[in-house]
């Protein structure tokens, strides 16, 4: 793929009016602009994919958001849009597509590959993943006594665990009663223990995720749920049973001992943190069924067409990434809340770092050189309203400008209908209250300045198709952030030192007699491990796993 030029960031006309425009806007108040124009919401929300997104409470004119979108124009974010759905090489440090968008593709459209379709294969793999959360989900996929499956376990980390694991929640009220999922990401062998003290042998799949296949968290767990099964007394042949594998990386697979018929397949123009679309979906299916899988994929499709097709000025994805920017990168704001009023999108928070931290925490341009500008900022949060008996005092009060997006649901899953009142009225009055403050001359600590930009969205339910149309929504934001900053979204080698580190570390920890060339204080560190870890602890009464 031949790269547009595009021209330095700083160095863009549409930049250098952004920011003479900031020093003629920051004098003002977001409630300000709502008292000069009494039917601003009107003008600054938008509808698309089933979502309504009021970013009303920003502080951002007309012109701003013209000026924005000629800095998008500017560093091409139009064409590599467009070479991002046509499948070109845009993840250029691993030299391959990006095409988590043609795993939703609904129609019978062609995605060529490197010359082939890529459709017929992913409807393949979906039939096969059909065929299999049915069998599982009525009882005839069995466990190797006979008895049906109980529990399903995802073994993954990264993409292989927090996109599954926090559509599992999400959705919770459309899963299947008599299955319980579980979800083992971390190496810490806590983790795994807890899940199989909970679990019966006899009637749980485990689910091993690993794009890859070498991710050490992930086989470590999934050696000891193996070597679990056969120590339950469970025969050599059960393990086919029990394990399925979802993997790009099919000799890996069987070279752990999982048969390739059980293994779901996907490909490496998906990124992990982009897989939740593909097999790797393979726990949302069991969990919901495939035709809510389908839904969700659905939705995705929605907000997918509708980025692709709508113009800058009326693109969700764009506007979001937009004014994301403005306070990054011209009001130096270092972090970004997401507070969702709703306590099934608890694990959305922490899927959101991975997404976005992973993708733009970046300081190389695509071109190799150093940024000289600020790029993804630090992705926090917790559903409301804990958050406000928390960390919102800092919000209101702290020195720190941190945007915020409120996500709420109209219709909640439940029929205590007072408690949605309680809560969508929390949710309103916070973002009101971060917008106009409340002044208090002779009360500093009374003070709120107010002044403090969000984004409210609305969802009628959360429901698979409008959770696929959230999660697409924030992909694509984070996709024109990167491609504005002019860094490459879809790689993440900033975790491969650590991994490196730990591998010698791990040899030195088991080797006691070795010699340590850290520096002192890793020296110091292993040397504390290795001294103390066979010690009696202090306290007498802990379990053992
Ligand atoms: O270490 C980071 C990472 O590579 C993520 O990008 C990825 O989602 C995760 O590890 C897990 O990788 P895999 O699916 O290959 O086990």
């Amino acid at each position: 793929m031949s790269k547009p030029t595009v021209p330095e960031l700083t160095q863009s006309p549409a930049w250098r009016a952004l920011a003479a425009h900031r020093t003629r806007v920051a004098h003002g108040s977001i409630s300000e602009l709502f008292a000069d124009d009494p039917d601003r919401v009107a003008h600054f929300s938008l509808e698309a994919a089933g979502l309504y997104v009021d970013y009303s409470k920003n502080l951002v004119t007309a012109e701003t958001l013209e000026l924005l979108c000629a800095l998008a124009r500017d560093m091409g974010v139009e064409e590599r849009r467009r070479a991002m759905f046509a499948g070109e090489r845009i993840n250029t440090t691993e030299n391959r597509p990006v095409l988590h968008v043609a795993l939703r593709e609904r129609s019978a459209m062609p995605i060529p590959v490197d010359g082939k379709d890529v459709v017929p294969e992913v409807s393949a793999v979906l039939e096969k993943m059909r065929r299999f959360t049915d069998a599982v989900r009525e009882g005839t996929w069995r466990g190797y006594t006979g008895r049906a499956i109980t529990d399903v376990v995802n073994i993954g980390i990264g993409g292989s665990d927090l996109g599954p694991r926090m559509v599992c929640e999400a959705l919770k009220p459309y899963a299947h009663e008599a299955l319980t999922m579980h979800f083992v990401s971390n190496v810490d062998g806590a983790d795994i223990a807890e899940v199989l003290r909970s679990v019966d042998p006899e009637t749980t799949l485990f689910v091993v995720a690993s794009k890859t296949f070498t991710t050490r968290e992930t086989l470590v767990n999934a050696q000891t749920a193996r070597a679990w099964l056969l120590a339950s007394g469970a025969p050599e042949t059960a393990v086919a049973k029990h394990f399925v594998a979802v993997s790009t990386h099919a000799e890996a697979v069987a070279a752990f001992g999982i048969d390739t018929d059980n293994m779901f397949e996907f490909w490496d123009w998906v990124g992990g943190r982009y897989s939740l679309w593909s097999a790797i979906g393979l726990p949302i299916a069991l969990a919901i069924g495939m035709d809510g899988f389908e839904a969700m994929l659905g939705g995705a499709h929605a907000m997918d067409r509708h980025f692709f097709e709508a113009p800058l000025a009326h693109n969700l994805p764009v506007l979001l990434a937009l004014i994301g920017i403005w306070h990054i990168n011209f009001f130096g704001a270092t972090s970004h809340l997401i507070a969702p009023y709703d306590r099934y999108l608890h694990r959305l928070p922490a899927y959101l770092q991975q997404l976005d931290m992973e993708s733009n925490g970046k300081s190389v341009t695509l071109e190799g050189e150093r940024v000289d500008y600020a790029t993804g900022p630090v992705i926090w949060g917790e559903p409301g309203t804990n958050g406000q008996h928390a960390f919102f005092q800092l919000l209101h009060q702290g020195t720190a400008l941190i945007p915020a997006d409120f996500i709420v649901c109209m219709q909640p899953h439940h029929a205590l209908d007072a408690h949605h009142e309680i809560l969508l009225a929390n949710c309103f009055a916070q973002s009101e209250a971060l917008m106009n403050g409340s002044p208090a001359a002779n009360e500093p600590h009374r003070n709120f300045d107010g002044n403090r930009p969000t984004n409210t969205i609305c969802l009628d339910k959360l429901d698979p198709a409008s959770l696929g149309a959230l999660l697409a929504l924030y992909e694509h934001k984070v996709f024109v952030q990167g491609t504005i900053w002019n860094i490459n979204s879809f790689d993440q080698w900033g975790v491969e030192l650590g991994k490196r580190l730990a591998v010698t570390i791990e040899g030195e920890v088991a080797q006691p007699g070795s010699e340590l060339a850290h520096d002192g204080s890793t020296n110091g560190l292993i040397g504390r491990f290795r001294e103390r870890r066979k010690q009696p602890a202090a306290s007498a009464n802990h379990r053992v796993n």
